[in-house]
């Protein structure tokens, strides 16, 4: 049922009916008097409706909309494809679009056949002891190796298992045209029949309208991390810097702003905080997504280590032998550059969507985000020594992201 629209701005709103909380987010945006006049006629469009649970936009209802909503989250949230009984709720929650290893430990104590405990992803592959994924919510994902790799213990393997995070779902399948960690999936619909082979083990094929439905359900309301992710994938304003309150906060955020001291933006720029910037001198162009911040080479959960052949143009006779527990978008491009490289990330709504955080789940929280890059800019070149205060001021203002 459609609630009736209220107007956003009178006080007398029901939070449920109508977005007041868009407003106290938007109030509270930096934003220029036009570039808040854009996001509220955009914010005021939208209704609560009770049935779906969900803000629609008013002139969704005309295009038919509901009707795709309903088959678009049953698909999510209910289909299985006779398989193993997983569908993407599993792995994705309505809330965080992730699940986190505390709610798979719960999840264990309650029911250890839950769908998530499927042999698939147990310790070895095939048995029934889930250790790795209760401790640290990591799913085994199979890559097949480009034809200029190989494995050096075992050249005639085709493809190899990685120890995967589950990344979020939140924001991703509206804003992002780069998906997976490793970027090898070009679209939704492609991605949503991927995981469908990958992690349910389906006896039934999706058909490419259920595809269709699935993908369209991702990029509905509660798809994003805020209104200002909303507001801007509907064509507002870009999100901006929050101006932070506390003096950790005001000092952490100039590594974020775009300069050269913004360490941070250089990786972590644009509208999402997900691309290279002007400020970034690595060997890359503006706006790159790969990149590697040394979490495979530090391989700190002591996930196995590959042993990756690559052809050598220059002397076939010597390969290239490089070791990895995931050398990321290499397995997809057969570049040797791009070894362990893997998407930036996004980091709107970090604090909410809670960690594990990277690649390989292997920063447990923020303050471990922070010490990780601690470890990393005192590498070389940049050589650079974090103080306590750096790594607090940073940690704090990215719980405001
Ligand atoms: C067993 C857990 C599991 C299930 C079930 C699952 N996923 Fe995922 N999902 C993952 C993992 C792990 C990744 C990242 C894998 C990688 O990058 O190699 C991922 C990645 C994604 C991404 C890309 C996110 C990004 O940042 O690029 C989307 C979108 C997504 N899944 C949607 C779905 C949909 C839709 C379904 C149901 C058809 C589904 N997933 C089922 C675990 C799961
Ligand atoms: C050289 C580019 C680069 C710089 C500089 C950089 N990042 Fe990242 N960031 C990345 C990449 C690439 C990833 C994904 C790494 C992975 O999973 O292996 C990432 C991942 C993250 C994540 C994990 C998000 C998630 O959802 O898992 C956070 C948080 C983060 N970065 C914060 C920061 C902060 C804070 C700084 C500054 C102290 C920073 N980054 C500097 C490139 C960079």
């Amino acid at each position: 049922m459609m609630v009736a629209a209220c107007a956003v701005l009178s006080s007398g709103c029901d939070e449920s009916e109508a977005p007041s909380a868009a407003l106290a987010e938007l109030a509270d945006a930096d934003l220029t008097d036009e570039e808040f006049a854009i996001a509220e006629a955009i914010a005021q469009e939208m209704v609560y409706d009770e049935d779906l649970g969900d803000f629609v936009a008013i002139s969704d209802y005309d295009k038919g909309i509901l009707s795709d909503y309903l088959q678009g989250r049953d698909l999510f949230m209910e289909e299985t494809f006779d398989g193993n009984g997983r569908t993407c709720v599993t792995c994705h929650s309505r809330t965080t679009g992730k699940i986190t290893p505390s709610e798979i430990e719960t999840l264990w104590g309650e029911d250890p056949s839950a769908p998530i405990f499927r042999s698939i992803d147990s310790d070895d592959g095939v048995g029934s002891s889930y250790e790795r994924l209760r401790e640290h919510g990591t799913v085994r994902v199979g890559i097949t190796l480009p034809d200029n790799v190989s494995l050096v213990d075992d050249p005639a393997q085709q493809s190899i298992v990685v120890l995967r995070g589950i990344p979020t779902t939140l924001d991703t399948p509206a804003l992002d045209p780069v998906l997976m960690y490793d970027g090898r999936q070009p679209d939704l619909e492609s991605q949503a029949n991927g995981a469908i082979h990958d992690h349910a083990q389906p006896n039934q094929e999706p058909t490419s309208e259920e595809l269709g439905l699935i993908a369209s359900f991702q990029r509905t309301f509660s798809f994003f991390s805020s209104w200002r992710t909303f507001i801007y994938a509907k064509g507002g304003p870009a999100p901006k810097l929050p101006k932070g309150k506390s003096e950790a906060e005001k000092r952490g955020r100039k590594w974020f702003v775009p300069s050269p001291e913004g360490l941070c933006s250089h990786c972590h720029g644009g509208p999402m905080l997900n691309e290279t910037n002007e400020f970034f001198l690595g060997p890359v162009p503006q706006g790159s997504r790969f990149l590697s911040v040394a979490v495979s080479e530090f391989n700190r959960l002591d996930n196995p280590v590959y042993s990756f052949a690559f052809d050598n143009p220059e002397d076939p006779e010597n390969p290239i032998i490089v070791d990895s527990p995931d050398p990321g978008r290499a397995l997809i491009t057969g570049d040797i550059a791009d070894l362990n490289a893997f998407k930036i990330p996004s980091l709107w709504g970090l604090n909410e969507r809670g960690g594990p955080f990277f690649h390989d789940h292997s920063a447990k929280t923020l303050e471990e985000v922070t010490d990780h890059y601690a470890d990393y800019f005192a590498l070389p070149p940049a050589n650079l020594v974090l103080s306590e205060q750096d790594k607090e001021d940073i940690t704090a203002y990215m719980k405001l992201l």
